[in-house]
């Protein structure tokens, strides 16, 4: 038997012989994931030669990152949000068909039981803020209107918090709401402008990025799902293109498509009508959603069913 085949573990082979390992794996997909990860791992050490002390550095890091997991705080999600990954894993299982709007991460802080709102409802309960009237049209990519989009929408508020992140503080569903579309398409809420805020940065992923010369902040948006039957829910947010943090987000969340147009009116009688007492902001945007790959294949096979 050669020292090859007795799987002696060598500098050189270390790779072959931890993945000839798990030739007998259960499940395919694993055997595959754990053969590249083995294989980037090994290629990592080798490139970097840590010393035993900055090996145990990370391990520690990992450690930490792991006890500052609660129920409500998912410190490796914010880890992977940093690097960069989030996005990426967003981007390769969200690839849209052309005119359909961009996708970008979900973040932490929604909450599955918002309230449904009538069309045109504040959703700012606090009274903090400049005031904002939001609206647009939800489409198909042909231009034309969905009706019963539903759109579950969320933000901080203008201290740059969360109504999770400040319990007790905001009242409960501060700045969220889900809205219906009619016939038309349309939808309008009106909120407050958002602002830029921190990832939660008092834990080992802030430490990092402090280490790193890296700031922790999200230009100022408002988050957005989008579901209607037939087509692609789509998580995304729109953002302010004049927020000073609009070409550094600590999560990489900003897409070109993303960017609105927030403009300031000074109209006494529309002010009026909307319930606000000065000046506001007003943004208009679409959202295109892509039809459902899957309602795609069974109409197409219903069709050569036919046959
Ligand atoms: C957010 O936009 O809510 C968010 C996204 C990623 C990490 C932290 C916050
Ligand atoms: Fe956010």
């Amino acid at each position: 038997m050669s020292v090859e085949e007795k799987g002696y573990f060598t500098e050189e082979n270390s790779v072959e012989v931890v993945t000839s390992r798990n030739a007998n794996a259960r499940d395919a997909r694993l055997k595959q994931v754990m053969e590249v990860v083995t294989r980037k791992l090994h290629e990592t050490v080798k490139e970097l030669e840590p010393t035993q002390d900055e090996w145990m550095e990370a391990i520690f890091f990992l450690t930490r990152t792991g006890h500052t997991c609660t129920d409500w705080r998912q410190e490796f999600i914010l880890l992977s949000d940093v690097l960069g990954v989030s996005m990426l894993v967003d981007a390769i299982n969200n690839r849209k068909p052309s005119g359909a709007s961009e996708s970008t991460v979900l973040g932490p802080f929604h909450v599955a039981d918002a309230p449904e709102l009538p069309m045109g409802a504040n959703i700012c309960l606090d009274q903090k803020g400049e005031d904002m009237v939001i609206s647009g049209r939800i489409l198909d990519t042909d231009g034309r209107p969905i009706e019963n989009a539903v759109l579950d929408v969320w933000q901080a508020n203008d201290e740059g918090f969360y109504d999770v992140q400040q319990k007790g503080i905001q009242p409960d569903f501060n700045l969220r709401g889900i809205f219906r579309t009619g016939k038309d398409g349309h939808y309008w809420f009106r909120a407050v402008k958002p602002k830029y805020y921190p990832i939660p940065e008092d834990g080992p992923v802030g430490q990092l990025l402090g280490a790193l010369g890296r700031h922790p902040y999200r230009p100022a948006h408002l988050h957005y799902i989008i579901k209607a039957d037939g087509f692609e829910t789509l998580t995304t947010h729109i953002f302010d293109p004049d927020d000073p943090y609009i070409h550094s987000d600590a999560v990489f969340g900003v897409k070109e498509s993303l960017l609105a147009e927030f403009r300031l009116k000074d109209d006494a009688v529309r002010a009026k009508e909307l319930g606000f007492h000065g000046p506001f902001w007003q943004v208009e945007h679409d959202f295109v959603l892509a039809r459902e790959k899957n309602a795609n294949t069974e109409s197409r096979a219903g069709a050569s069913g036919t046959l």
